[in-house]
């Protein structure tokens, strides 16, 4: 029996490779970005009470009413167009499978789309599932400010759609205004689809505020928004995002949702609706929180010598090591990162992950720390210790 031949076009995922790396190591795991601590009470307890009152059967399958409501109500006032729950929600399992079904919705076999690199793993392999050609276009470290010129170079007249992820992992960039209308400006002119990724949209730092692409009313009608719940609410295992869709695909994005997966997890989409209820404060002091794990990240990593990038948002930082004195700082990044993992018990994500193009993250690992602050303390020891 033989593999079909799409798989293989891209490897397994090093991010999870790194994962399991860490724990047969006993390593602290700064890799894969999930949190090493709980989900607010409130809305544990409304998933058990979710699974106590027999809310465990399928869901409809774009999302139980009560949660496609209150997305409805969220998104109209951030996109500002009449969201309608009946009709533009789509509740699906985690952002992954959102941008799957976008990318299947709309791209045809051998449809390009472009690809800001350093890019999450998943957007490249998605692709080429759905019989699309990524076209990657590189951010330039260490400011990684999106080029509209180079981006303008890649489209041929395959190119079908634009994917932006802001804030973006994993450089931590916020795209500002200018970026973002610079990227409206070539989706205009170009005749393409924006696909967005925003999953980190609440977690922002030094006052930034998050405004999501479609909500710009040129492009309204030709954008895709994609949102998750994993990293807000600090619950990566519950697998739920969604899909804010213009009508014009927002039933072909159900039909896929329904074929692929029928719905996501149903209790779970009753507690992210009391999630959904959360008051601002929960919201302030997550940013508080965030704020206190970079700045201590930014600080062990600064003391030990890596040239770390400064989050805008999200929870990671693109991290220089060649600049440490140490022999194994002339390493590329793919061998530093394992001996990382396996030498000093710290784990981290090769730079070169992000990339499918050559040369790039050759000399820099991803640190993500949504962790207690203790395990960052214990990372920067252990860190720390790599000098002597
Ligand atoms: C940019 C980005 N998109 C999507 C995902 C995956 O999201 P989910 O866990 O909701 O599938 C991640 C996870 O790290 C991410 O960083």
């Amino acid at each position: 029996m033989q593999p079909a031949q799409r798989t293989h076009a891209f490897g397994e995922s090093t991010i999870r490779e790194m994962t399991r790396l860490a724990i047969q190591h006993n390593a602290i795991n700064l890799s894969q970005g999930f949190p090493d601590f709980d989900p607010p009470a409130e809305i544990m307890d409304a998933a058990v009470a979710a699974i106590r009152s027999g809310a465990n059967q399928y869901a409809i399958t774009w999302g139980v009413p009560a949660l496609r409501n209150k997305l409805a109500e969220h998104y109209r006032s951030t996109l500002g167009w009449d969201v309608d729950p009946d009709v533009h929600v789509t509740v699906v399992c985690g952002v992954t499978e959102g941008i799957a079904a976008a990318f299947t919705a709309v791209l045809e076999p051998g449809d390009e789309i472009i690809v800001l690199e350093p890019a999450h793993e998943n957007f490249y392999p998605t692709a080429i599932m759905t019989g699309a050609k990524p076209v990657a276009v590189p951010l330039q470290a260490p400011a990684y400010r999106f080029d509209p010129e180079r981006v303008e170079a890649a489209i041929t007249p395959r190119t079908r759609a634009f994917l932006l992820n802001t804030p973006h992992n994993p450089t931590g960039r916020v795209f500002d205004e200018g970026e973002v209308q610079a990227v409206i400006d070539l989706v205009l002119k170009h005749n393409l689809i924006l696909i967005t990724d925003e999953i980190y949209d609440r977690i922002l730092y030094d006052g930034r505020v998050h405004k999501s692409p479609g909500g710009y009313e040129a492009v309204r009608d030709r954008t895709i928004t994609i949102g998750g719940f994993g990293k807000t609410f600090a619950v990566t295992g519950w697998r739920l995002g969604h899909i804010i869709a213009p009508a014009s695909v927002a039933q072909a994005v159900r039909k896929i949702h329904d074929y692929m997966t029928i719905c996501a997890p149903t209790p779970m989409q009753h507690a992210a609706a009391a999630a959904l209820n959360l008051p601002n404060s929960y919201y302030e002091q997550m940013t508080l929180d965030y704020h206190r794990r970079r700045d201590l990240m930014l600080g062990v990593l600064e003391e030990v010598g890596f040239q770390a990038s400064l989050p805008e948002g999200a929870y990671y930082t693109m991290a220089d090591y060649t600049g440490l004195d140490i022999p194994q700082a002339q390493w590329d990044s793919s061998r530093f990162a394992r001996w990382l993992t396996t030498d000093v018990g710290v784990a981290a994500v090769p730079g070169t992950s992000f990339y499918t193009l050559d040369g790039y993250g050759v000399d820099s690992v991803r640190f993500a720390f949504p962790k207690k602050l203790e395990t960052l303390r214990m990372a920067g020891e252990r860190l720390a210790g790599m000098k002597k």
